[in-house]
């Protein structure tokens, strides 16, 4: 099928999402509701990453991708930028222990060649003291976008082409997703966004090609595993079409 990378899955009976990308949004305005600072929602956000971390892990979830921090993010009022640092920095060094008895692999996605080096090790030994584990695979993204992600396949590609291993014309979606942060995983299922925007925010623009997309009012510190549930629920009742008809995707035609 020309055009068309992603993993077709047919089955109607696919009802649990294998690949969740969420959006944790609304951390600023729990805490406005408080009349506390925004940092006391960004605090209550990693509650509410534990919780829902351990309930993909139940529920038997392949990959779970979270956006703790884009490209975007550092227009934010320098002091909101620093503390996210810090709490990233001591949420991975705090939660490894809980990663290890969950059988969770951590894995970073995103430019983290800006951060300082002290969070650049971090982030490093976070990924190598969760490698064996074999349960559920946790992808945050920091310092992410999806245009940085595209951009740093094209390159990848167009150096194989100046190099002289590949001709422009082998440059093929395959190819470009081939290169991609998350190459070597089935792509997104299920995305969600919290907090009430309707938008992608630059997150995995390539991935949720075919993603089905779920968004609620809920604010990221108030995500449960109950939310999470009605959000599995909502893709559970979804047919997935990748192009074809209803009819063809009933009768298991044209795969
Ligand atoms: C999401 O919550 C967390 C990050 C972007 C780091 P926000 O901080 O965007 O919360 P709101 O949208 O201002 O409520
Ligand atoms: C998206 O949330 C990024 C993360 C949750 C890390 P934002 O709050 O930054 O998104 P916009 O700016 O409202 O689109
Ligand atoms: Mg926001």
């Amino acid at each position: 099928m020309p055009g068309n990378n992603q993993n077709p899955d047919n089955s109607l009976t696919s009802r649990v999402p294998q690949h969740i990308a969420i959006i944790m949004d609304g951390n600023g305005r729990w805490a406005k509701q408080r009349n506390q600072p925004r940092f006391f929602g960004h605090k209550a956000g990693v509650e509410a990453v534990r919780g829902v971390v351990k309930a993909c892990a139940a529920r038997g979830i392949k990959v779970l991708t979270l956006f703790a921090f884009s490209s975007e993010n550092w227009r934010r009022p320098q002091k909101e930028v620093s503390l996210l640092m810090e709490l990233l920095y001591t949420a991975l060094t705090r939660e490894v222990s809980k990663l290890n008895d969950n059988n969770v692999r951590l894995r970073i996605i995103g430019d983290r060649s800006v951060f300082s080096e002290k969070l650049q090790n971090r982030l490093r030994k976070s990924e190598e003291q969760t490698e064996n584990n074999t349960g559920l695979i946790l992808v945050v993204a920091v310092n992410y976008g999806g245009r940085w992600d595209i951009t740093q396949a094209a390159r990848k590609a167009i150096e194989k082409v100046l190099a002289g291993e590949l001709q422009a014309s082998d440059i093929t979606p395959a190819l470009i997703g081939e290169n991609l942060s998350l190459a070597d995983l089935p792509e997104p299922d299920l995305f969600i966004r919290t907090g009430g925007e309707q938008r992608v925010s630059n997150f995995l623009l390539w991935q949720l090609a075919y993603t089905e997309l779920f968004f609620t009012q809920t604010l990221w510190p108030d995500f449960s595993a109950a939310s999470l549930d009605d959000a599995i629920e909502s893709f559970s009742q979804r047919q997935r079409r990748f192009g074809r008809t209803g009819e063809q995707v009933e009768n298991g035609e044209g795969a």
